[in-house]
């Protein structure tokens, strides 16, 4: 069974609510999901490996530490894991994207795949896929899925806000994968959005509605 990793540090629960509130306009949003996936970027790399490579500092010679050669890809699920893209590049700049579009149906709410471009070498990377809403959990699942089609076996999810409907239904599919998530809020309801949550999250980011 994957491990869901809770990420309650309080400047990310701080920024959280001010994101939840219906009066935090669009570009507050946008900044505000960037400086969270920054913060979330740190434990979700938390154990990524490093080596030891020689250097010279103004002083003397040592031995230091570096990122070793496993790299990083981030595949956001198109509209809204967009947003979580550029926090995570300003941690790991060389990391390589890639996107996966699907939206939900609005009447059965499960996804419709519309778009997939990844990096050409995908399979050798640590794939973390992001999406603000894990909710029923299907974009989810499917999303992780096309990539293990495509032969990855190292897969993240980092979500903003879960259900536990969402949680339960991708560590059932996908056991292999982790979730890191700021919260696990209360329920669905009857649309399949998360209550409290934060509402639409593509259209908050987008301001398309
Ligand atoms: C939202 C959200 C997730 C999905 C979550 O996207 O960004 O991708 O719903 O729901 P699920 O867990 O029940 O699948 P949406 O389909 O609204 O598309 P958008 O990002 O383009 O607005
Ligand atoms: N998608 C969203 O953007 N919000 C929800 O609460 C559920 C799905």
């Amino acid at each position: 069974m994957s491990e869901v990793h809770i990420i309650n540090h309080p400047m990310i629960q701080h920024k959280l609510t001010i994101m939840r509130e219906k009066e935090t306009g669009s570009k507050d949003f946008r900044e505000l999901l960037k400086e969270i996936s920054l913060l979330m970027g740190y434990e979700v790399t938390r154990d990524i490996p490093l080596e030891e490579v020689e250097i010279d500092t103004p002083i003397c010679k040592m031995t230091a530490k570096k990122v070793s050669g496993r790299k990083l890809a981030i595949v956001p699920i198109l509209r809204a894991g967009i947003g979580m893209v550029d926090g995570l590049l300003t941690l790991v700049p060389v990391a390589k994207v890639g996107h996966i579009g699907l939206y939900r149906n609005e009447e059965t709410h499960t996804p419709v795949v519309y778009y997939c471009k990844l990096p050409e070498d995908i399979q050798q990377r640590l794939v973390i896929v992001t999406d603000p809403m894990l909710a029923t959990g299907g974009s989810s699942c499917d999303a992780i899925q096309m990539l293990k089609e495509r032969g990855c076996a190292n897969i993240r999810l980092m979500c903003l806000v879960a259900a536990p409907e969402g949680i339960a239904k991708v560590q059932e599919a996908h056991p292999d994968v982790d979730i890191f998530v700021a919260s696990v809020d209360d329920h669905l309801n009857s649309d399949a959005y998360i209550v409290p949550g934060l509402g639409d999250a593509g259209d908050r980011i987008f301001g398309t509605k």
